[in-house]
């Protein structure tokens, strides 16, 4: 069996942009031909809803919880676990942050994307943990940047001491808009604070917010979009960066 890809999409911040890439990388592999899962971290399910699925289905608490929740067939290739409520519960709470690792070990899926919640640090935690890779989203904001250092500081952390987990990350600096002078700051600012990590980037690109809105997979709603250039290069670092 090929050895999947495993992505958290993390960030330490909400509003960065997280759901907008988890969702667009998740069509993209799909359209490249990989059956893909993603699973929705996030209590608000904003995820399975911009993918056109019933946020309010069985996902990932009761995958969590000891479950079978059937993943919601999107598109061909493209399957998602809802985000919920249940997400929010003591017993979700008190799982072991390996638990979402061993609840996907043997999923059939050629890419899983783990989306996570900003403020939900135990949430974010097991999408990191079931990773292998994780996208560390940032904008020009000065909490963004701090969001995404301490998601650093954690990733480092585990892997050092050799635990389970993304063992590989990259910042992707989102929403940019080159014309805005703290956007052409940040890429400087990003160098100056962590000089060997892999900046990946995806711009300002109003077709990315329309499909999520429009509740349709990128890739079905506007192929031909400036946002789509970008997730594949994204997409490409995934596969062999
Ligand atoms: N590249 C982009 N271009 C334009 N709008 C974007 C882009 N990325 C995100 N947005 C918009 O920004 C808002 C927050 O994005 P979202 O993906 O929900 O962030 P998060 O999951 O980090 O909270 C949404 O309204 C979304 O449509
Ligand atoms: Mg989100």
């Amino acid at each position: 069996m090929m050895v999947p890809i495993k992505v958290a999409v993390s960030a330490g911040k909400g509003g960065v942009g997280k759901t907008t890439i988890a969702c667009g990388i998740a069509s993209v592999l799909a359209a490249q031909g990989d059956r893909v899962l993603l699973i929705d971290l996030d209590p608000q399910s904003n995820a399975a809803w911009g993918l056109g699925a019933d946020p309010t289905q069985p996902g990932t608490a009761e995958l969590l919880l000891g479950d079978n929740p059937i993943p919601i067939q999107i598109s061909d290739n493209l399957w998602v676990l809802p985000g919920g409520p249940g997400l929010k519960g003591h017993e979700v709470m008190r799982l072991d942050p390996e638990a979402l690792a061993d609840a996907i070990a043997a999923f059939d899926y050629a890419a899983v994307i783990f989306d996570c919640p900003p403020g939900w640090d135990h949430l974010e935690r097991l999408g990191l943990v079931a990773a292998d890779t994780a996208l560390v989203v940032v904008d020009a904001h000065p909490f963004a940047i701090q969001g995404a250092a301490r998601v650093i500081e954690t990733l480092s952390a585990r892997r050092q001491k050799q635990r389970q987990g993304a063992q590989r990350w990259a910042l992707v600096m989102s929403r940019v808009d080159l014309r805005r002078t703290l956007d052409k700051d940040l890429e400087a600012a990003l160098i100056a604070m962590f000089t060997d990590i892999d900046r990946l980037l995806i711009k300002q690109d109003v077709a990315l917010s329309l499909a999520t809105t429009e509740r349709i997979p990128i890739v079905k709603a506007s192929p031909n979009c400036r946002g789509i250039i970008d997730l594949q290069k994204i997409v490409g670092w995934l596969r062999n960066g």
